[in-house]
């Protein structure tokens, strides 16, 4: 069934669904839910529902509903459950979302995570596709949770490296959302499951325009090249790599090691951004000053090698 003002649906799979519903008025529906990242309970509610929001922040959305999704064992700790919600609770005041209901299932597994209803004007709606040749490409995280994650699995992480992707999985899309209002920007997603890498490829698949992306231009936290030399690396990585082989180059200088890291799956990752490239520079000056400070031009499109993407140093 198809329906004139589906903008963003099954066909085409984007980070959210958008229906218009009026002139100057778009919904936008997501769900997530996910397993613990993290032993504190109440940290981990807000990273879930920061996660989840994430999804209407890339589609250029303001979140307003929430319903919560939760997965809990019937002879579980019930402090436990309370601290999730919480922690979900508090992320969502946050963010400025109403928590209207929820349901929640008998499971072995502790999952949790929040289905979201959210607003933008129609033509601010910003999709995954629409990066057009001659655009920049802004990351507004580091990546490397999956690996990070993955050492501290081990017992092998340093606790800096744990705090420092706690505090990023926890940082809200907002503000480079909310900004992005006032530039060119012509496509955005976040990046999460796929990996920087995955994501890029969506931005770019079927469509006449490339990507070259510069391995020392993106943020990478400090730790996850010398962890992906340990083998610390999530199978994911591996996955998400073996998927999109036929559609990524390397220049010289790119090693296996860097592309695991490009290729690590993110939670509650960073907006990827494709905008003019004469705004590109002010608009990382915005993101900077407003304390988005890690954010970063990591590449351009380009005419060469469509639906490609070249990895260069
Ligand atoms: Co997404
Ligand atoms: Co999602």
């Amino acid at each position: 069934m198809t329906d004139p003002n589906l903008i963003a649906g099954m066909e085409k799979p984007d980070d959210a669904g958008v229906y218009k519903i009026s002139d100057d008025k778009a919904l936008i529906l997501t769900v997530d839910f996910i397993t613990p990242v993290v032993d504190d309970p109440y940290l981990f509610g807000q990273i879930a529902v920061t996660n989840a929001l994430s999804d209407v922040y890339a589609m250029g959305g303001k979140p307003l509903l929430a319903m919560n999704i939760i997965c809990f064992p019937k002879d579980g700790d019930i402090t436990i459950l309370q601290e999730i919600l919480r922690g979900g609770f508090d992320k969502m005041a946050q963010a400025g979302v109403l928590l209207v209901g929820g349901h929640s299932v008998d499971d072995p597994e502790i999952k949790y995570g929040i289905s979201v209803t959210g607003f933008a004007r129609p033509e601010r709606i910003l999709k995954n596709t629409g990066a057009r040749p001659g655009d920049k490409l802004i990351l507004t995280k580091p990546i490397g949770t999956g690996i990070i994650s993955t050492a501290i699995k081990a017992d092998m992480a340093v606790p800096e490296a744990a705090d420092e992707i706690q505090r990023s999985m926890n940082t809200l899309n907002r503000i480079p959302s909310e900004l992005m209002e006032e530039y060119e920007v012509h496509a955005c997603t976040d990046v999460t499951g796929f990996g920087l890498l995955g994501h890029a490829c969506e931005m770019i698949e079927g469509s006449d325009a490339g990507m070259v992306i510069h391995f020392k231009q993106v943020p990478v936290f400090k730790e996850a090249l010398e962890y992906v030399r340990m083998g610390l690396i999530p199978g994911g990585a591996y996955r998400n790599e073996e998927f999109r082989k036929g559609v990524v180059r390397t220049a010289q200088g790119i090693t296996g090691d860097m592309m695991k890291i490009l290729f690590d799956p993110q939670t509650s990752g960073g907006l990827l951004i494709a905008l003019s490239a004469r705004q590109a520079e002010a608009f990382l000056e915005k993101l900077h000053s407003q304390g988005v400070t890690e954010a970063a031009i990591i590449g351009e499109v380009t005419s060469e090698n469509p639906g490609k993407i070249m990895v260069k140093e």
